[in-house]
């Protein structure tokens, strides 16, 4: 089975070929260079990119893979969540192509392609589905915050999700009020790698509570808060590195103690997690620790597949082939709200 994917949900235009769960090729035309300018994705920017780039990324892509369109057995994308009209351009050009090759489409669930990233590994990049087993999945990235219950292959419900703001964009707001570049996210794991995480003491939102929710948006109001009452500290390296390690202390325990709360809760032997903030090296390490502790087995997804990419979507369109879903119809339009299956709709960003 040979399935060609393109992710176009937000700012990364992505396309992957997957064969019989290896991947085959993937790459991602990242938009972050375009984007730092405003400070944040401009959407109407990330649409005209996605159009611009899923082309000559799909030749590129198909080129290394050493695979000819003709040899596809399904085309899949991104159906949703995310930005309408970036979701749009992936979706329209893989119905297409499917509808020219006459071949099943796959629209993908974006959160569901984090949910199994994590089971996609080794060199060459492989699914390792026969490894799978009940876990507990941490889904941690810009836009979304949630703790997902995944009982067996492709069954699951999210357990909780966040009422605001994601650690995504809690790690890019505070990195801006500390007068970080864009995409604050990485630069802030950087210089907090220097700092001392006990310097400064910000909440720990939820943290006590018993249920699998979480909230950023007061994390950040309080480092508001902070340098607006002391702004010498931004003058000063040392203590900027020393808030990016205590803000960062702070997204990261919350994170690592509601995950190992609910899997010892839910009675799982295994944590996975996905999502671009899985790239942050301090969650990597508290999970790590939090799970060896606990005699819990950590999946986290490789770093090249925390954030967005289509090896992601393609092997998990391969997968749900496999298993005997239907195609989605090449009617089915984009769905930029989709939830994931228990995800409150009140809770959706
Ligand atoms: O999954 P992703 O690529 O896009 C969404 O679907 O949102 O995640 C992007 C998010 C951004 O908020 C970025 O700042 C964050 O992941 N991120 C990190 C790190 N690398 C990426 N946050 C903290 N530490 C990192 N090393
Ligand atoms: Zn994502």
């Amino acid at each position: 089975m040979t399935v060609l994917a393109l992710e176009t949900s937000c700012d990364e235009t992505a396309c992957a070929v997957v064969r019989d769960g290896v991947v085959r090729a993937h790459h991602v035309a990242s938009q972050v260079d375009l984007h730092a300018a405003y400070g944040g994705v401009v959407p109407e920017l990330a649409t005209r990119e996605h159009l611009r780039h899923w082309q000559p990324l799909c030749r590129r892509t198909l080129a290394e893979a050493k695979v000819g369109v003709e040899a596809l057995t399904a085309v899949a994308a991104t159906q949703g969540p995310g930005l309408p009209n970036a979701l749009l351009v992936g979706l329209k050009a893989a119905q297409g192509l499917a509808y020219a090759l006459d071949r099943p489409f796959i629209g993908v669930h974006h959160h569901e392609a984090h949910l199994y990233s994590p089971w996609i590994g080794g060199d060459p990049l492989r699914a390792a589905f026969d490894q799978f087993e009940p876990n507990v999945s941490l889904i941690v990235s810009g836009g979304h915050t949630m703790l997902v219950f995944v009982e067996g292959e492709l069954r699951h419900r999210v357990l909780g999700s966040t009422l605001d703001d994601a650690a995504g964009e809690c790690f890019d707001k505070a990195a801006k009020l500390l007068g970080l570049p864009y995409p604050g996210g990485p630069v802030l794991d950087a210089w907090a790698a220097e700092g001392d995480p006990t310097r400064f003491r910000f909440p720990r939102p939820l943290l006590g509570e018993a249920n699998d929710d979480f909230s950023f948006s007061g994390l950040k109001t309080s480092v508001r808060y902070h340098v607006r009452d002391h702004p010498e500290l931004l003058r000063d390296r040392g203590a900027v590195r020393d808030l990016c390690a205590s803000v960062q202390a702070a997204i990261v325990e919350v994170l690592v103690a509601k995950t190992l709360r609910a899997a010892k809760r839910l009675g799982v032997r295994c944590v996975t997690a996905s999502g671009g903030v899985t790239c942050n090296r301090s969650l990597r390490a508290q999970l790590a620790a939090g799970c060896a502790a606990r005699g819990l087995r950590l999946r986290l997804a490789e770093r090249a597949l925390c954030t967005d990419n289509a090896a992601m979507v393609a092997v998990l369109a391969g997968r749900l082939l496999e298993r005997g879903a239907p195609p989605t119809s090449l009617d089915e339009e984009m769905r930029p709200g989709w939830e994931l299956a228990g995800e409150p709709k009140a809770n959706r960003p």
